[in-house]
């Protein structure tokens, strides 16, 4: 199975790991398909996240992502995190092994949840929805990948 440079690099030093203090906005998935965690925590002022990390019982390509994705929402407006796709994340990777694709599912649908308890705690009237657009040959597009 090969890695990108990338993928590697991420893997090896993930970025923003752990737990934001403060945090504001905190979601947690699980992956339908082999079973593994992720949880994300943000701070979130002025509808930007000042700050961002992830805890996960991935795999490797789920910290690659997840370290990717969090650098790529960091700074970033909510509006402009919620456009951000585990296609992108895994662009920004120079990609992932077709087996693996499912693991950068994980990290997304992770920051659309934190985004939703946002929501929820601040009284907004939102709903965030995110997760599989199909991207994985194997579900195709259907439901497995959703979570409450
Ligand atoms: Fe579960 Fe990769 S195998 S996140």
């Amino acid at each position: 199975m090969m890695y990108s440079e990338k993928v590697l690099d991420h893997f090896s030093n993930p970025r923003n790991v752990g737990e934001v203090e403060n945090a504001n906005a905190v979601g947690q998935v699980g992956n339908a398909k082999c079973g593994d965690i992720m949880k994300i925590s943000m701070r979130i002022e002025d509808n930007i996240i000042k700050d961002v990390k992830f805890k996960t019982f991935g795999c490797g390509a789920a910290v690659a992502t997840s370290s990717m994705a969090t650098e790529l929402v960091k700074g970033k407006s909510v509006d402009d995190a919620l456009k951000l796709t585990n296609k992108a994340v895994m662009e920004a990777l120079d990609g992932l092994p077709p087996v693996k694709v499912h693991c950068s599912v994980l990290a997304e649908e992770a920051i659309g949840a934190a985004i939703q308890n946002y929501y929820d705690n601040a009284g907004i009237d939102k709903k965030v929805k995110k997760g599989c657009d199909g991207c994985c040959s194997s579900c195709g597009g259907h439901d497995e990948h959703h979570h409450e």
